[in-house]
């Protein structure tokens, strides 16, 4: 690698924000590598960004340890920013069922949006860049606004992203939380919203308009950024008011 390259992990970098986060990177001439669970939608994401190095692809399910540790060797030795993309909706608390469903619809938003996450930071510590290094995690405004068993995950990875920073901080290295409003575009919610969401969305936003992965992408970016070593245990909202 030539000196300003770096080494770029990308979670749910085949579709939606994470598809836009790895084509910021990959242009801007950084070697990228992209994770997910299907690996003919990682590779039709892989074929159609163009930068200065071919985006490298690894199909593995982070919610798995034992998936991980098996691709491991897959994996980049030296990791100078880590993106946590990958998550997933979560079911609506009014799903209903006894407490066996409650139970289970909290389990699956644990292993949606908890485990990818913390499992491949973990795996990773040792590979990540000291100093330098940079760890940027997609949380969500669910978060701050509440939404069921997926904002409480979301959440949650805001309380680990403090502990995060602490233990990276002596290694000169960052953690830090983007948590976008509405984005429109993405996966996330199975299909393009109506008008109708959209101008309800739209409602929610200081900024008159929904979110675009791109948006997200140059957050990320931001808080990536070598100038950016002195912020660290932060998060970072994107566009939406924070009441309802
Ligand atoms: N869109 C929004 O309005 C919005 C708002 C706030 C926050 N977010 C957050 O933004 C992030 C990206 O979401 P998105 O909107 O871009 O939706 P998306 O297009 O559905 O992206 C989610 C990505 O995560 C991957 N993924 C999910 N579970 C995985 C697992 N267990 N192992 C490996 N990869 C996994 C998916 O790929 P596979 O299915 O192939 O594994 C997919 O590429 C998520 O963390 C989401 O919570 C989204």
């Amino acid at each position: 690698m030539n000196g300003t390259e770096r080494s770029v992990v990308i979670s749910g970098g085949g579709t939606g924000i994470g598809r836009a986060v790895t084509a910021r990177f990959a242009r801007q001439g950084d070697r990228v590598t992209i994770l997910g669970r299907r690996a003919e939608v990682l590779r039709a994401a892989a074929d159609m960004i163009h930068g200065a190095h071919p985006v490298r692809t690894v199909a593995v399910d982070l919610s798995d340890p034992a998936d991980i540790e098996a691709r491991l060797s897959e994996l980049p030795e030296q990791v100078d920013v880590l993106v946590n993309n990958a998550g997933g909706r979560g079911t609506p608390a009014a799903a209903g069922g006894g407490l066996k469903e409650v139970a289970e619809r909290w389990r699956r938003d644990f292993d949606n949006n908890v485990l990818p996450v913390v499992l491949l930071t973990e795996a990773l510590l040792p590979r990540l860049a000291s100093p330098g290094g940079r760890v940027v995690t997609v949380g969500s405004i669910a978060a701050l606004r509440g939404n069921g068993a997926y904002g409480a995950m979301k959440a949650a990875l805001q309380a680990w992203n403090h502990t995060l920073a602490g233990q990276l901080g002596p290694r000169g290295a960052t953690a830090n939380v983007v948590v976008p409003g509405y984005v429109a575009g993405t996966d996330f919610f199975g299909g393009p919203a109506t008008e109708e969401e959209l101008s309800r969305r739209r409602a929610q936003t200081l900024v008159g308009r929904v979110g675009e992965p791109e948006d997200v992408a140059a957050a990320v970016a931001f808080l990536a950024a070598p100038e950016a070593g002195y912020i660290t245990g932060e998060f970072l909202n994107g566009g939406t008011l924070l009441g309802r």
